[in-house]
This record gives C-alpha cells, sequence and structure tokens, in this order.
C-alpha cells in the first residue's frame, strides 16, 4: 500500500501547510549569487534535492538545466510519497506503461546530454533520458521520506542539499544534515531563526541567511484545490502564495555576509534619526545592560556594549563586523547573560497604563521604561567585534 493511503488527519493539516512550491526564478536569483563570490561554489558537487519530485520540483529542473554550467559530478532528487500531489506530476511516459505512479522515486543523474540535438542541454534532454532509461528511476521503498534508510544513504553520498524541505520538519530537517555534516541552502521561515535549536547554529556562524533578502516576502505555487491565494501566475496559470516569513537557510559561503554594514555614530542617531535634544540617543532596558536599537540602519559604530536588535539584523550580518550574543526568545540564555526579571513594579506601571500583554513578574524580557513601560518582542542581541 503507498504510504500516501496512510496520511492521518495531523499529517494531513501539516502536509497542508508545507505544499509550496518554490518558483525557478526564486531558486536562479539564489544559486546565482553564490556563482558571483565563488564560480566553483558547484563544481564536481553530488548535489541532491531531497524533498522534489523530479518532474514537479524547480530545484531539480534548475539543477539539471543548468548541471554542465555549474560542472556538476551528479545530481539525485527524491520524491515524497505523502505529498497530496504525489502522482499527478510524473509528465513523461513509461515506454511500457502508460499508467501515472503514485509512489515516491529516486532520479539519480551523471551527465545531461543534447540528446534532442537542439544544441542546448535542458530538462527536455533530462526528460528524454529518462524515457529512454526508465531504469534510472528508483522506487523508494520507504515512501522518499528524507528520514528514511534509502534517503539517508543518498544523503551520505551527497556533498549540497538544495531544497524547500517540509516546514512542520524544519528542525529535525537541519538536525539531519548537520548529522551528516552536509552542506546546505535551502528555504525556511524566518521564525525559526530564533528556534532553540536553529539559534546555536547562527550564533556560532555554522548556519546563516542566503542572500535573498528576506523582507521581501516570496511567491509560492500552491494546489489547484486551494481556495486562498494571493494570484494567478499568468504565465502558468498556477495559483500562487505570498509568504512574507520565507527566507533561505545555507551554510555556504556568499558576497553578502562579508559586506561591512554602513553604521552612524551615537552622535549622528541623536541629530539626524530622533532629533530628540537633551535626550539620550538610544533607549536603554530597564532590567539589562544594552541599548534598544530598533532597525539596522541606526547600529551605532562606537557603542562597545550590547545592542538589542530586530531580527531582520541576519539580512545584513557579517560575522566579522558583529558577535551575536543573545536571542531574547530563550529565557534560559537570557538569565544567562544577566538579564532581571521585569519585576512587579514594571507589571503594575505597565498595567496601570492600559497594557493587556500576559506578562509577568519573573519573565526575563527586555524592557523599556520610556516613554512608558513596555515589552520588546524578538531582539537578537549583538555587539561590534572590533569595539568589543
Ligand atoms: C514546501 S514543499 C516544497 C516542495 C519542493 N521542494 C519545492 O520547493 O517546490 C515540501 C515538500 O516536502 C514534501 N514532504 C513532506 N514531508 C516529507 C518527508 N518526510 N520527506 C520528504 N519530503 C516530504 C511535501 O510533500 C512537499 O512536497
Amino acid at each position: 500500500m503507498s504510504k500516501s493511503m496512510n496520511v492521518g488527519l495531523g499529517a494531513a493539516k501539516a502536509a497542508k501547510k508545507d505544499e509550496f512550491y518554490t518558483q525557478y526564478i526564486d531558486i536562479q536569483k539564489e544559486v546565482e549569487a553564490y556563482l558571483e563570490f565563488d564560480p566553483d561554489t558547484f563544481r564536481d558537487q553530488i548535489v541532491y534535492c531531497n524533498c522534489d519530485d523530479p518532474f514537479e520540483s524547480n530545484f531539480f529542473k534548475f539543477f539539471a538545466a543548468n548541471f554542465n554550467r555549474l560542472g556538476l559530478k551528479k545530481l539525485i532528487s527524491t520524491s515524497y510519497d505523502g505529498s497530496p500531489i504525489a502522482g499527478e506530476q510524473l509528465r513523461f511516459k513509461d515506454k511500457d506503461s502508460e499508467e501515472k505512479s503514485s509512489e515516491a522515486i529516486a532520479i539519480e543523474m551523471d551527465e545531461v546530454l543534447d540528446l534532442n540535438n537542439d544544441g542546448a542541454t535542458d530538462i527536455e534532454d533530462v526528460r528524454l533520458f529518462l524515457e529512454q532509461n526508465p531504469h534510472r528511476r528508483v522506487i523508494l521503498s520507504g515512501g522518499g521520506d528524507f528520514r528514511s534508510e534509502e534517503c539517508v544513504e543518498l544523503l551520505k553520498k551527497a556533498d549540497i542539499v538544495v531544497t524547500n524541505p517540509p516546514f512542520s520538519l524544519f528542525k529535525e530537517y537541519v538536525s539531519l544534515l548537520n548529522e551528516h555534516d552536509k552542506k546546505f541552502l535551502i528555504i525556511g521561515n524566518t521564525n525559526a531563526i530564533t528556534y532553540l535549536d536553529i539559534f546555536p547554529l547562527i550564533q556560532s556562524n555554522e548556519l546563516w541567511l542566503g542572500c535573498t533578502n528576506f523582507n521581501v516576502g516570496m511567491f509560492f505555487q500552491v494546489p489547484d484545490h486551494w481556495e486562498k491565494y494571493h494570484h494567478i501566475d499568468e504565465e502558468t496559470g498556477k495559483k500562487m502564495a505570498r509568504v512574507s516569513t520565507s527566507c533561505w537557510y545555507t551554510n555556504l559561503d556568499h558576497g553578502r555576509r562579508h559586506q561591512p554594514l554602513n553604521l552612524m555614530t551615537v552622535a549622528d542617531n541623536l541629530k539626524y534619526s530622533r532629533g530628540l535634544k537633551g535626550k539620550e540617543a538610544y533607549d536603554r532596558y530597564c532590567n539589562f545592560d544594552a541599548i534598544e536599537v530598533g532597525t539596522y540602519k541606526e547600529i551605532p559604530s562606537d557603542y562597545d556594549g550590547i545592542m538589542g536588535v530586530p531580527v531582520t539584523f541576519l539580512n545584513k550580518y557579517n560575522p566579522e563586523q558583529f558577535e551575536i550574543v543573545g536571542n531574547s526568545d530563550d529565557s534560559e540564555m537570557m538569565a544567562g547573560l544577566g538579564v532581571e526579571p521585569l519585576g512587579q513594579e514594571f507589571i503594575e506601571a505597565y498595567r496601570a497604563h492600559g497594557g493587556t500583554g500576559h506578562y509577568s513578574a519573573n519573565m526575563r524580557m527586555l524592557g523599556l521604561t520610556s516613554p512608558k513601560e513596555r515589552v520588546i518582542y524578538k531582539r537578537l542581541l549583538i555587539r561590534h567585534r572590533k569595539l568589543a
């Protein structure tokens, strides 16, 4: 029995959340940025797309079409039987069967030749190759789950994993890649930045954000039966949804993370951004010795203490320029850094001016008292490397 028939309600809900298909242009834009930094990023590498039906996924299509230009050694792609669209996407015919298969498959390509003699090597050549060599499609008895034994065996062979994995399994996915010490370029949700098991990797510079700025949000193709979507793509007629919280996560080096961020001085901030004559240039937390910097644009060049910045700072993060000290979502980490509990006095003053958030006196969240008591969410605590 195919695994898809066993998908329960919980799994189905998770699967629904996971059915966001990446656009070719977004993959191209991101990959090109790595090539600009190092044209040999993918040369002689085995690239594995492990959540990708080869004939549905633009990851497979992109790497197959650019196989020779990138100098790949091998391209592997495995599809997942639990996908609600499994079996719908096989758009080529077997020689001996016209039936669609809903079983998960693995495809391994060692070369892409110009089989249709049109002077180029592209996805049409891959399609022809697979039609002529049906044995290159191997049925996966484990249903194509990236955690299954056969997919993990393929993972071990791979050098770089590139895909948009199911968001509901993101932590598990990243931990598997790390366990096998793989290079990767994957799409995830920006909320994952502060997850307890993702943040330490960011802090230790084992994982960072990709090149595409995550403030822009990305559009993904979604299944035809979805009622809620953003628009219909004019070219493909497919439904598209916007996910404002998507970003690329990687451990491949790229140029943007070596560009220093332009900074202002404390005096500049007082003069140009704030114009608050006679006041301090930056607010200071009431329960921790650090300043609040509401946007990366206002990070001062001449402050040598800890600064709280929004997570969007990571779009500009250069590890040679800054050190990431902590993440305000992690209360244990906050306690370790010396953040004091908000305290009863703070909570009473907060309630007195109408604050309705569910805060309590023992919470170690970052608090401001000026102009009135408020709690500051989701801050990364950073400091200058050189000044520190
Ligand atoms: C966010 S979608 C992206 C699909 C494709 N990688 C792309 O970018 O267009 C995630 C895909 O992973 C599949 N998937 C869900 N759970 C999986 C698992 N345990 N192992 C492998 N793939 C899985 C889903 O069915 C879905 O097709």
